[in-house]
């Protein structure tokens, strides 16, 4: 069985979650990190992760939202850390891809997180578009470690972050035609690598176009076993150990 380490499971993408839930599990997969991005987005992760077993939280505000948190909305996430089903700050990072203009905001909000991960000892669910050189030299100003989520960088800022104690998170993309990471991916040891789906977003062939899930992470674990080598048991069992290193998934004290 295997683990979706990244996905976005809100009513507002999935009107009927027991259904996203248990097509995974026929599928293979039967644990989820289910990740908040802003104060609507982790309240609903917080309840969901008391109702389903499998489905664990982290919570953040994600870059994109750094216009519209309040900073009451971080103190939110830091009473909510005593939660034993919470075992990651995420989706949190810094995001240029469409403006640089809110940059010192982005780093400012992110570095906030970093100390509470820091403060907490929690791992981290990091998302860092088109910010590689900033985010490497924010993360190495704190003790934290955690996944950099759909990494998508080249093999020597992978090596980089592996070294800092990061595991790297591989999705759909992978799957897509001409896509360069897989020869990065390729190189990296799988005692590294996490599979994620990101759902509702970045769907694997063959299903691009539609509405990503859960259940697709058999796709992307299909495509790296070929690409490394590996049966889908060891994969999962591998990617599994790296996760339950990382995380605190005991929820029975
Ligand atoms: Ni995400």
């Amino acid at each position: 069985m295997f683990t979706d380490s990244h996905c976005h499971i809100y009513s507002e993408y999935y009107p009927n979650i027991e259904e996203a839930i248990n097509n995974a599990v026929s599928n293979k997969v039967n644990r989820f990190l289910n990740n908040g991005c802003d104060r609507k987005t982790c309240e609903e992760v917080l309840k969901l992760i008391d109702i389903y077993p499998n489905m664990y939280g982290a919570i953040g505000i994600h870059p994109e939202n750094v216009n519209d948190y309040k900073i009451d909305d971080l103190k939110f996430i830091e009473d909510n850390l005593n939660n034993k089903k919470v075992v990651a700050i995420g989706e949190i990072g810094l995001d240029y891809h469409y403006t640089k203009e809110d940059k010192d905001k982005q780093i400012s909000l992110f570095e906030k997180e970093l100390s509470l991960a820091e403060k907490y000892n929690i791992p981290v669910i990091i998302h860092s578009r088109d910010a590689t050189l900033d985010t490497l030299n924010i993360l190495k100003k704190y003790k934290v470690k955690g996944i950099i989520h759909s990494f998508s960088g080249s093999l020597e800022t992978a090596l980089e972050y592996i070294k800092m104690g990061y595991l790297l998170g591989v999705n759909g993309v992978i799957t897509f035609k001409n896509a360069k990471i897989k020869d990065v991916f390729a190189k990296i040891s799988l005692e590294s690598i996490v599979l994620e789906t990101d759902s509702p977003y970045l769907t694997p062939e063959p299903f691009r176009g539609h509405s990503n899930e859960p259940a697709h992470i058999i796709e992307i674990a299909k495509f790296i076993s070929d690409l490394k080598g590996v049966s889908l048991e060891s994969l999962a069992k591998i990617t599994n150990n790296n996760l339950n290193k990382m995380f605190n998934f005991n929820v029975d004290n």
